[in-house]
């Protein structure tokens, strides 16, 4: 089974660019282009967060029509850029577990079950997850303990050293990984808003954050470090569950690449 994570679209009104600059709604299109190409497609596209660039019904309404070309289910969770009430309003097809508040969700998907925490808080840019956001992770995965799960959400648990992601980090990270340390059939944890692929372990588990299809945050681990992005290729995450059940994680990287090329030529390698 394959799930393609795709976060970080920031998706504007039509005509309008991200920081005047970036054409988010092209980049998705080239995304979609991409995903209805692989072989085998993926069986679920899972968005983690800031869909939207500004959480506006309208951003939303561009995103639902850039996605529609997908045939395979997509999930979405909220990002610091998204809102909560306009978001659930432009899903009212997913299963949000809760019937307001916090956006979580569970969604089984083959032999692996999913379990999306919303990470936000309205006006800020960092995330959150309080005692309540953790005791409903923890009785949720306590329902199925044994099940093969991914646990994904917007704000990575854990810090990257670009500093002014981490200043809008995750609080409640201690917390987070006293939880899923406690299930050993967590396969990954996914996240986003670093806009690139960073890597750590999060209480005993390999979590990780997607690139963009869009803009990149630029890589500076300077410690005053300026705000800033990069036009670096553009990017989403292929996890594949094998049938033992264990996970691996692709990146791949969009755009036209030309033919793939032979190494062997004749049952030779090509000198
Ligand atoms: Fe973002």
């Amino acid at each position: 089974m394959l799930i393609a994570q795709i976060s970080d679209t920031h998706v504007k009104t039509p005509g309008r660019l991200a920081y005047r600059r970036v054409d988010t709604a092209g980049a998705l299109a080239a995304c979609v282009a991409s995903l209805l190409e692989r072989r085998p497609a993926p069986d679920l596209v899972l968005v983690t967060g800031d869909v939207a660039d500004f959480g506006q019904a309208a951003e939303y309404e561009q995103a639902r029509a850039l996605l529609a070309p997908l045939p395979m289910p997509v999930h979405v969770l909220p990002g610091n850029h998204d809102r909560a009430d306009a978001m659930r309003a432009a899903w009212p097809d997913q299963d949000w577990a809760l019937d307001s508040g916090p956006l979580h969700s569970v969604r089984d998907q083959g032999p692996v079950r999913i379990v999306c925490l919303d990470s936000t808080v309205a006006g800020q840019s960092g995330g959150r997850l309080d005692a309540e956001a953790l005791d409903w992770l923890d009785a949720t995965l306590a329902r199925a303990p044994d099940q093969p799960t991914i646990v994904a959400l917007h704000h990575p648990p854990f810090l990257t050293g670009i500093a002014h992601m981490d200043a809008m980090g995750l609080e409640g990270r201690e917390g987070f990984a006293a939880v899923v340390a406690k299930y050993p059939a967590i396969i990954r944890i996914l996240a986003g808003h670093i806009h690139r692929p960073v890597q750590a372990l999060v209480g005993g588990r390999l979590a990780m954050t997607a690139p963009s299809p869009a803009h990149q945050v630029a890589l500076d681990l300077t410690p005053d470090g300026p705000s800033r992005f990069i036009l670096e290729p553009p990017g989403y995450l292929l996890h594949h569950v094998l049938p033992d059940r264990t996970i691996v994680t692709h990146q791949v990287v969009i755009g036209d690449w030309g033919d793939a090329h032979p190494f062997f030529a004749e049952g030779a390698l090509i000198d």
